[in-house]
């Protein structure tokens, strides 16, 4: 509220990310989209306006029911606990949220229920029947025909018709082609626009809006067991987060920005544009639906199991590279890939030789020459005076793109400003130049001017690179906030001569491309086969891995395996010969087991649960026909079985307590 006080006078801007679904966790994908938002929040505020960017997660439906239950726990802890772990996300890649809004909180159930009285009095909603398939083992509708087995569990479905309110979407149809055409740059980009119109030019169904099926999701006052069905709750998170019913009051509604990815685009430019014009309330201004992360061609998703999740790459390279990267490599917009050998590159030639290199020789070479302050910039030449108009043009330029969301395009701008500053240097080459006066001048010429430079390339690049920005803001001896400064104020020469240069702080350390690539990889196993924060997913009779193999997901309770699958599956008596910790892994045990033909060396994600000199001499079941890998490059050579118990899937070694079994024996 403070913030907002001091804001006062300045324009408003409100911007919001997708709120994700709690069944999950955030992979690269979702931090695509949440760094966006979270960049132009910063960029905005950098020119003056009164930013607000809500986050959150949507947390309700059949799907949060049923990872509840596999937890063994309360849909409302479990929610909890997942809303939690996603904030911590945020705060770790330095996401200023102003508002995080959860679709459980008391004010967002007030909001949909305020939302949908405002469009059943003005006779947009009715009631009805909604037929579909529907699997009655997994409690939910399915999209298939009459007659088809449910797409999740294989099983048969039964076509069930249940009582619910609908939303008249098809009294919207000329409103929204009359609105999209007064507002036309409402949908961006152009082809998702072309993509919308002509869903809404075809047949717009009324939409089902509540469900009696479904137990969590908010209830619709007095229609008890009547709850609001995904998107009339999720979308008025939104509004939710800025004072719902009291919109006016608060002063953020309607957003600026919807950002979205392109999946869900007409929910939000068809569903949510109706929801709000059939309860009378203002419009957002703007929907941007950008592509997608796509690894190995397809979509990142957990569904298909090719994700890959931020935290090992922050863990290696440092929140600013995962940033860089995503805004750098993908053009905003369109589908971009990602790999690992791309995201180091970028780290070592654009980050650590780029504009680390060129923060650290500057700082250098001032410090030696100069007596670490900024020098006088006396006799410029013609290239001094070039490389100022590319740096002005590169501010004209770089505020452009930002405004219009082309942050590929900026970077790119900003890069090639300092591939001009390091042929600039290379051509002067200052380091070369000895003590006469006229040499004196021209080196502290060069040296202005290239922390000039620097200066301009801190500030504009602020927002995509907070943390690194706010150290070479430091060195440069700036002592105000960066992320306060004025861009529309940012011009040549404002590093005043004379000023103090501060400490050098490390800034992109290079990175021996395999080795980083292996950690990385290595961590993200790790991640995947690393019990839920929130519960043991796998079913609790099954066996959880805590060894180092890639354990494939565990089958679903419906689906049975033959002998023969399982006879694949090499299970030995093992004995523990030695076991320590590894420096730098501290969920993993490096252990030497004896499997009666020889010792193996397997890595086991118990760290955390037991003590390794107790370990010794116990004997444990090991899977031993796993392929070998490296797990934090040390190497692992198969799997010690454990069960995965309690919500947070402690592991508890599998072991033969009744009896003095022989090592090597077979489990079969
Ligand atoms: N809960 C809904 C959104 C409701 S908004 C009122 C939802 N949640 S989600 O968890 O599935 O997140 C979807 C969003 O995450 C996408 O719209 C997109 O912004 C982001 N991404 C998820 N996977 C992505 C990629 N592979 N690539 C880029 N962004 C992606 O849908």
């Amino acid at each position: 509220m403070e913030r907002r006080k001091m804001a006062a006078g300045k324009q408003k801007y409100y911007l919001t990310t997708p709120i994700y679904y709690t069944n999950g966790l955030p992979h690269i994908g979702h931090t695509y989209s949440t760094i966006v938002c979270d960049t132009i929040r910063r960029y905005k505020r950098m020119r003056g306006y009164d930013v607000v960017l809500t986050t959150g997660t949507d947390e309700h439906g059949i799907n949060v029911e049923r990872s509840a239950k596999q937890a063994g726990i309360a849909e409302s802890e479990f929610v909890a606990k997942m809303a939690a772990q996603w904030k911590a996300l945020w705060d770790e890649l330095g996401v200023q949220g102003d508002e995080f809004i959860r679709t459980t909180d008391l004010k967002h159930a007030h909001t949909v229920q305020w939302l949908f009285k405002l469009c059943r009095e003005n006779g947009y909603v009715y009631p009805g029947h909604y037929t579909g398939q529907y699997c009655i083992y997994d409690n939910a509708y399915v999209d298939v025909k009459p007659g088809e087995n449910c797409p999740d569990c294989g099983r048969p479905t039964e076509t069930v018709t249940e009582p619910n309110y609908f939303f008249k979407l098809s009294a919207f149809q000329k409103p929204l082609l009359d609105f999209y055409a007064k507002n036309p740059d409402f949908i961006q980009p152009e082809a998702r626009r072309n993509e919308v119109l002509s869903f809404v030019e075809g047949e717009l169904r009324d939409l089902s809006i509540t469900r009696t099926t479904v137990r969590w999701g908010i209830p619709v006052p007095g229609e008890e067991p009547h709850v609001f069905y995904v998107w009339f709750d999720a979308l008025t998170a939104y509004l939710s987060a800025v004072g719902g019913p009291q919109y006016e009051k608060v002063g953020y509604w309607p957003a600026d920005l919807h950002l979205v990815g392109k999946e869900i685009i007409r929910f939000h430019a068809v569903y949510w544009p109706a929801f709000l014009m059939a309860a009378g309330l203002p419009i957002p201004k703007q929907i941007w639906a950008h592509g997608w992360l796509l690894m190995d061609s397809a979509k990142m998703s957990k569904s298909l199991g090719n994700v890959v999740r931020p935290r090992p790459i922050v863990r290696v390279l440092g929140m600013d590279a995962l940033r860089y990267y995503l805004l750098r490599e993908t053009v905003f917009g369109q589908d971009g890939n990602f790999s690992y050998d791309a995201l180091v590159q970028r780290y070592n030639s654009d980050l650590a030789n780029g504009l680390g290199n060129l923060a650290s020789r500057t700082a250098a070479m001032i410090e030696k020459n100069c007596g670490g302050r900024i020098p006088k910039a006396s006799e410029k030449l013609a290239q001094d005076d070039e490389l100022a108009k590319i740096a002005q043009a590169t501010i004209g330029d770089v505020l452009e793109e930002y405004e219009a969301l082309g942050f590929s395009r900026a970077l790119e701008a900003i890069w090639a400003l300092i591939a001009a500053t390091d042929k600039y240097l290379t051509s002067g080459h200052p380091w070369s130049l000895g003590e006469s006066e006229a040499d004196q001048k021209r080196r502290g010429t060069i040296l202005w001017t290239t922390a000039q430079v620097l200066r301009v390339v801190t500030v504009l690049t602020h927002p995509v690179l907070p943390e690194s920005t706010a150290k070479v803001w430091a060195l440069l001896g700036e002592t105000g906030a960066l992320g306060a400064v004025d861009l529309d104020g940012l011009a040549w020469g404002q590093l005043a001569p004379g000023a103090a240069l501060g400490k050098s702080q490390a800034l992109f350390p290079r990175i021996e491309k395999a080795d980083a690539i292996e950690r990385m990889e290595a961590m993200e196993k790790e991640a995947q086969n690393a019990p839920s924060p929130v519960a043991a997913t796998t079913p609790a009779a099954a066996p959880a891995a805590a060894g180092a193999a890639a354990a494939p997901a565990a089958p679903a309770p419906a689906e049975k395996i033959g002998i023969e699958d399982f006879a694949k599956v090499e299970m030995r008596v093992g004995q523990i010969k030695t076991a320590e910790r590894i420096v730098g892994a501290d969920k993993l045990l490096k252990l030497t087991v004896d499997i009666g033909t020889e010792i193996r060396q397997i890595c086991a994600g118990i760290a955390q649960f037991y003590e390794p000199e107790k370990l010794i001499g116990r004997k444990v079941a090991v899977v031993v026909n796993l392929a070998p890998r490296k797990l934090r490059g040390v190497e692992s050579n198969g799997m010690i079985v454990a069960a995965s118990v309690g919500p947070e899937g402690r592991p508890v070694l599998a072991g033969f307590p009744d009896e003095d079994v022989e090592i090597g024996a077979r489990l079969k």
